[in-house]
C-alpha cells in the first residue's frame, strides 16, 4: 500500500494535466451545438481508459454515449462498480466568470473551470487510482467496473434503461460514486441519502398580443401577473409547499436521524456570511440541514415574461413563464408529483390565461439500507487519505442513477464526494481544490483494498 500511495503523490503534476486535459472539453450534455464536444469528452474518457489496461467500450444511446470498461480481479474477489459522469452544467452567466470556463487555471491550490468538481475532477480519481495500482502490481484487488455517463446533469435518460437492460454486465458488489462534497473543509462524509427532483416548466399565456399597458391594464388578465400570482400561491406562510397531496408519501425521519444532524459542526450564521445574505428562509419547523436534506421543496429556477429592455415600456405581456423543481425525499414519485403541480396550478389559474406545461428530467430520492460494509470501507478510506473520520451526512442534490443501481442491481452505494461545500458547482467559477483531488485518488486507492476485506 505504501508503494501504491508513493507513487500516487510522485504523479501528482500528471494528473493535474490530465484533469486540465478533460476540463478543456466543453462537454455540456443539455447544449445540442455540444454534441461534437460530448463525443470528444466520451473518447477521452475511453482512451484514458485504455491507456490504464481498462478492457472498455463506447456504448452509443439515443442520447450521449455511455463509457464503459472492466478489470477483472482475483477469482473470489468482490466487484466494484465506480460511477461517473463526464458532462458538465451550462457556463451561463459567462459574464461572471474570472477566467473562461473551459480555460483551467490554477489558483490558490485549486482548479477553475466547469466541471472541476461536478464532476471531472472526481470521476478521475478512480482512474487514476487504479492506473497506479495496475502499474505496481498489474493486477487490482478487486475486479473493477466502470460507467462513466453523459447525461447525468439532464437526468440520465439513456443510462436509466441502460441499467434495466445490462444487469448481468453491472453485476457488483457495491458501487462507489465521488460526485458530492465534504461536510465541510476538513470535515469527510459518507452521503446515505439523495433527494429527488421532478421539474415543469410552466407557460402561461393570455391576449393574442403584447397590449399597451394603459389602454388593457386593469381589464385583461396580465399573464405575468397571474403568474406571479400561482408562485406566490404555492407556498403557505409556514413556508410549506400547498400542492394538495404534495407531503403524503414523505417519510419521517426519526428522532435519532435529527438527532444525527443536529449533532454535526453546522453553522448558520457562517452560512449566511459566506452567501452574504441577512437571513434565511424555510419550512417551519425544520433546521437547515432537515429542510436539505429530509424535506422536499418546490423552488423557482428561472421566471421571464414582459418588458426586461433598458428603462420602461408600458406593456402588457402576452406571456410569461417559469421553471419550477421540486426537491423530493423518499416515497415521493416525480411523475406523481409533477402530475399534483400541473393539477392545482390549473385549478388556481384565474380565467383569461392558458397554462401550457413542459415536463423536464426528473429522478428519483434515494435513501440506503445501513450497515454495509462498504460503506464503512469507504469511511475508512476517507480516513486513511484525509486524516479524519467522515460523518454520514444526506444530500440536498440528486443522482438520478443512484436509486436505479439500488432498484436493478440491488447492491449498496458508497457516495464518497471530494468535493467542497465552496466549490460552486452549476455556478460560475467552479473549483476543485487540488489537494482534495490528490488525496481523493489515494482515497481511491485504499478504497479499492478496504473493498476486498469488506467482500471477504
Ligand atoms: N453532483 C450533483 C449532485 C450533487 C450535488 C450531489 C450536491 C451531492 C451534492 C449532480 O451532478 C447534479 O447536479 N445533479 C442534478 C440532477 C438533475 C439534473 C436531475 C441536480 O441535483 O440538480
Ligand atoms: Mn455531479
Ligand atoms: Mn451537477
Amino acid at each position: 500500500m505504501e508503494q501504491v500511495i508513493a507513487r500516487i503523490r510522485e504523479a501528482r503534476q500528471q494528473h493535474q494535466d490530465q484533469m486540465l486535459e478533460l476540463l478543456r472539453i466543453p462537454s455540456i450534455s443539455s447544449d445540442p451545438a455540444r454534441k461534437r464536444d460530448m463525443e470528444a469528452a466520451a473518447r477521452w474518457v475511453l482512451n484514458k481508459m485504455q491507456a490504464v489496461g481498462i478492457r472498455s467500450e463506447i456504448v452509443t444511446t439515443p442520447g450521449h454515449d455511455i463509457v464503459y470498461g472492466e478489470v477483472p480481479g482475483p477469482a473470489g474477489a468482490p466487484t466494484i462498480l465506480v460511477y461517473g459522469h463526464y458532462d458538465v452544467q451550462p457556463v451561463d452567466p459567462l459574464d461572471l466568470w474570472d477566467t473562461p470556463p473551459f480555460e483551467p487555471v490554477i489558483r490558490d491550490g485549486a482548479v477553475y473551470a466547469r466541471g472541476s468538481s461536478d464532476d471531472k475532477g472526481q470521476l478521475l480519481v478512480h482512474l487514476l487510482a487504479a492506473e497506479a495500482v495496475l502499474a505496481l502490481h498489474g493486477e487490482l484487488p478487486v475486479t473493477l467496473k466502470f460507467c462513466i455517463e453523459g447525461e447525468e446533469e439532464v437526468g440520465s435518460p439513456s443510462l436509466t434503461p441502460f441499467v434495466a437492460d445490462n444487469r448481468d454486465k453491472l453485476a457488483c458488489d457495491a458501487v462507489v460514486i465521488s460526485d458530492g462534497s465534504f461536510f465541510a473543509r476538513g470535515v469527510p462524509s459518507l452521503v446515505y441519502g439523495l433527494r429527488g427532483l421532478a421539474y415543469v416548466e410552466v407557460l402561461v399565456r393570455g391576449p393574442n398580443r403584447d397590449l399597451h399597458s394603459g389602454s388593457f391594464g386593469g381589464a385583461v388578465t396580465n399573464p405575468a401577473d397571474a403568474l406571479a400570482g400561482l408562485i406566490a400561491a404555492l407556498h403557505d406562510g409556514d413556508r410549506r409547499v400547498t400542492i394538495p397531496g404534495f407531503y403524503d408519501r414523505v417519510r419521517e425521519a426519526s428522532a435519532v436521524e435529527r438527532e444525527g444532524f443536529a449533532s454535526l459542526p453546522r453553522d448558520d450564521q457562517g452560512y449566511m456570511e459566506e452567501l452574504e445574505v441577512d437571513g434565511l428562509q424555510g419550512e417551519a419547523g425544520f433546521t437547515t440541514l432537515e429542510r436539505l436534506w429530509i424535506r422536499p421543496t418546490l423552488e423557482v429556477n428561472g421566471l421571464w415574461g414582459g418588458f426586461q429592455g433598458e428603462g420602461a415600456k408600458t406593456v402588457l405581456p402576452a406571456e410569461a413563464g417559469a421553471k419550477l423543481s421540486m426537491r423530493l425525499v423518499p416515497d415521493q414519485d416525480p411523475d406523481e408529483v409533477a402530475d399534483a403541480l400541473e393539477k392545482h396550478l390549473a385549478a388556481l389559474a384565474p380565467p383569461g390565461v392558458e397554462l401550457e406545461f413542459i415536463r423536464h428530467h426528473g429522478g428519483r430520492p434515494f435513501l440506503a439500507e445501513p450497515g454495509s460494509p462498504y460503506v464503512e470501507a469507504g469511511a475508512r478510506a476517507l480516513e486513511m487519505a484525509f486524516g479524519k473520520k467522515p460523518v454520514l451526512t444526506r444530500e440536498g442534490g440528486s443522482i438520478p442513477v443512484v436509486e436505479t443501481f439500488r432498484a436493478e442491481l440491488g447492491a449498496p452505494t458508497v457516495l464518497m464526494g471530494l468535493g467542497l461545500p465552496d466549490d460552486a458547482p452549476h455556478s460560475p467559477n467552479e473549483k476543485m481544490d487540488l489537494d482534495q483531488f490528490h488525496r481523493g485518488v489515494e482515497a481511491a486507492a485504499h478504497f479499492l483494498y478496504l473493498a476486498r476485506k469488506a467482500g471477504a
